[in-house]
Parts: structure tokens; sequence; C-alpha cells
């Protein structure tokens, strides 16, 4: 019997149109365009000035993006995944709310949280389910509301972030198609490198926490580089050799948007020319979740039925991991 494989059929993003630049930047902390370019990549950001809106409100535009382009009605869902570091509340499930907020009524929902590395993690979770047989179709969703997390007076991390959703489905594929292989780490030292402080069961908030402004992102920026340079590129060298492809059998790499320069050395490290590495750091930031989804939805027409993609990521935690993926449709 053929094995059943976990296919991504169809891709949505979100992304508000607030653009915070790096000139309007240069005006809030002591830093420069120059700087941002050249460290970085990244020329602007996106920031959600919705009221009262949270990571919700953009995962549900990025879902129905994604529903309306498919033409499937949201009652045929089984489970809605929503990848986020940023979820609209501590406690009740972003993904339940957005479930139903777009009508999947016949699913059931959930948060999934590894950082920068969720979205990756969601993959691998949302094709097990798919591989299994146990469900059709999975709707994992990347979003994150960094902007919420940033402290906009500490220019080592207020240059990097920004907001946005994207969205894949997976479902079974008999021609082999989908998602090929993984290969997922961790590893608990990076917690003192990138971390939120306060607001979990070590340190809840209190008067002190938020005097301290310990609920915002603190990062080690030079010591996570070293980490996430390092081990991005050694997994996504790893799953092509252990899949025997070489640099021209690779039509694509999906690399986390943390900082241009990780992606450049994993690029550099897999031996593929510029033109394979999807790129939206110098739009986006880092979207944290959103990275990927969103990169699969910027450049979905460019991709085509059978092509050889490796996702890479590196986040919180630490986390990180590749994932190969045989694209299965043309758009
Ligand atoms: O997605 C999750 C995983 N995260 C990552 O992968 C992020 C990894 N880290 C990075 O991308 C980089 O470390 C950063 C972009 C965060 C920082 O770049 P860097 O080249 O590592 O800079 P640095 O932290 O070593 O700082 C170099 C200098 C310092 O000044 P001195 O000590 O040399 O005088 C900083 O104070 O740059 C200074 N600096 C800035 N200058 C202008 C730090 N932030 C800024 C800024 N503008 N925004």
């Amino acid at each position: 019997m053929k094995k059943t494989t976990a296919a991504i059929t169809a891709v949505g993003g979100y992304v508000p149109d607030f653009v915070l630049s790096n000139k309007v930047l240069e005006t809030m902390v002591d830093t420069n365009d120059e700087w941002i370019t050249t460290r970085t990549g990244i020329k602007e950001r996106r920031i959600l000035k919705v009221e009262n809106a949270g990571t919700s409100y953009m995962a549900i535009k990025a879902a129905e993006d994604l529903l309306q382009k498919r033409g499937i009605e949201a009652s045929e869902i089984d489970l809605v995944l929503v990848a986020t570091a940023t979820p609209d509340m501590p406690v009740a499930a972003t993904a339940a709310y957005v479930a139903s907020e777009i009508g999947s009524s016949n699913a059931f929902a959930y948060d999934l949280q590894a950082a920068c590395s969720s979205f990756l993690y969601g993959m691998s979770t949302a094709a097990s389910y798919i591989e299994s047989g146990r469900y059709k179709k999975v709707l994992l969703i990347g979003a994150d509301k960094m902007s919420s997390i940033i402290d906009y007076t500490d220019r080592t991390t207020c240059i990097i972030f920004g907001d946005g959703a994207g969205a894949v489905l997976f479902e079974p594929n008999e021609e082999g198609l989908g998602l090929q292989d993984e290969y997922l780490r961790s590893d608990g030292i990076g917690r003192q490198f990138l971390k939120i402080d306060a607001g979990g069961s070590i340190l809840p908030a209190s008067e002190e926490t938020v005097k301290n402004k310990q609920h915002y992102v603190f990062q080690d920026g030079k010591s996570v580089f070293k980490f996430a340079v390092s081990n991005m590129a050694d997994v996504s060298a790893l799953i092509m050799e252990r899949n025997n492809l070489t640099n021209e059998d690779v039509q694509w790499l999906v690399p986390h948007q943390a900082n241009k320069r990780i992606i450049d050395a994993t690029a550099n490290r897999m031996g593929l020319e510029a033109e394979k590495v999807l790129i939206n750091i110098d739009r986006y930031g880092n979207t944290t979740s959103a990275t990927l989804p969103l990169l699969l939805h910027d450049y979905e027409k460019q991709l085509k039925k059978g092509d050889n993609i490796i996702f890479a990521a590196f986040g919180g935690g630490f986390t990180w991991g590749s994932i190969y993926l045989k694209w299965a449709y043309n758009s």
C-alpha cells in the first residue's frame, strides 16, 4: 500500500498596513538605517495598530485568505493549530477563538509555542495528524504580534521584530509530495539568552516586574547569533545529506527571517545561489512564527509542483531544525 504523505495544499497571509521604517526608528532610539540594514537586512516592519486587536486578528485574516483561495468551507477543517509566541491571552487558547471566528465549527484547536521555531515544529505536528490518517484537513497558522512584547526604547530588540501572520493547509497526498523528512532539535541552555523574564510561573506579574520592564523580550543578540548561525546551517546541510540532495536538487530554501547574515550563511553552507533563497526580512523584519508561512504566501506563484524545499528555523529555548518538503501544486 502506498504511504500517505502530508502536503501543503494552500497558503494565506496577512500583514498590518502600518509600516515602521528604519528612518522612523532613528527618531525613537539611538540607531541608524545603515547599522540596521548592514547588521540585519531589515528596512521596515509592519505593526498592528488596530485597537484591542491581538494575534488572533491577524491569524483570522490569514486563515480567511487561505480558505478563499482554496475554495473550501471552514467547516471542513478538522484541526486548527496556531503557532505563536504572543497568544491573545496567557491561558485561553488563541486557536480556539480563531477556529470559531472563521467558522470551523467541526474543528478542535490549540496553540503551539516554541518561539521562532513554533511554525516549523507545527509543520511536524500537522503532518503527523495527516500521515496517521487521523485527520484530513489541518490548518496551521503562524502568527505573532511581536510589538506587544517589545520595548520601543531598547534599540537592541525594537529594530528587529514585526507583526504578521501566515497560514497553510495540510492534506493527504498519494503522489509522494509534501513532507519528506525532518530534523528538529532543542537545548534548554538557550533560555538565558532570549526570554521574557516575567509573567510566567517563575515570576508572575507584579508592580515590580512592570517597573523593571521584565515583560519585554530580552535578547543577548551576540550569543543567540553564534548559536543560530552554526545550528541553522548544520541542520540544513544535514537534511540535504540524509536525503541525498545536492544543491542542484534543491529549488528553494525557506529560512526563518531573524537576520540576513544568518540566512546567507545557511544558504552558503548548502551551496545555494541567492535566487533560491526566499527573503522578506527587508520588508517585515522578524515576525517570529509568521516568517515561514509569509514567505510561502509571498512567493507562492514561483513554487512549482515537485519542487524540493528546505525549511530551516532557529529560535528561543533554544529550538531549531529543518524540514524537507516537496511542493504539491502550481498556483
Ligand atoms: O529569531 C530568534 C533568534 N534570534 C536571532 O537569531 C538573532 C541573532 N542575533 C542577531 O541577529 C544580532 O546579534 C543582532 C542584530 C541582534 C545584533 O547584531 P550584532 O552584530 O551581534 O551587534 P552587537 O550586539 O554585537 O552590537 C554591536 C554594537 C554594540 O556597540 P559597541 O559595544 O560595539 O560599541 C551595540 O551597542 O552595535 C551597538 N548596537 C546598535 N547600534 C545601532 C546594538 N543595537 C544597535 C542599534 N543601532 N539598533
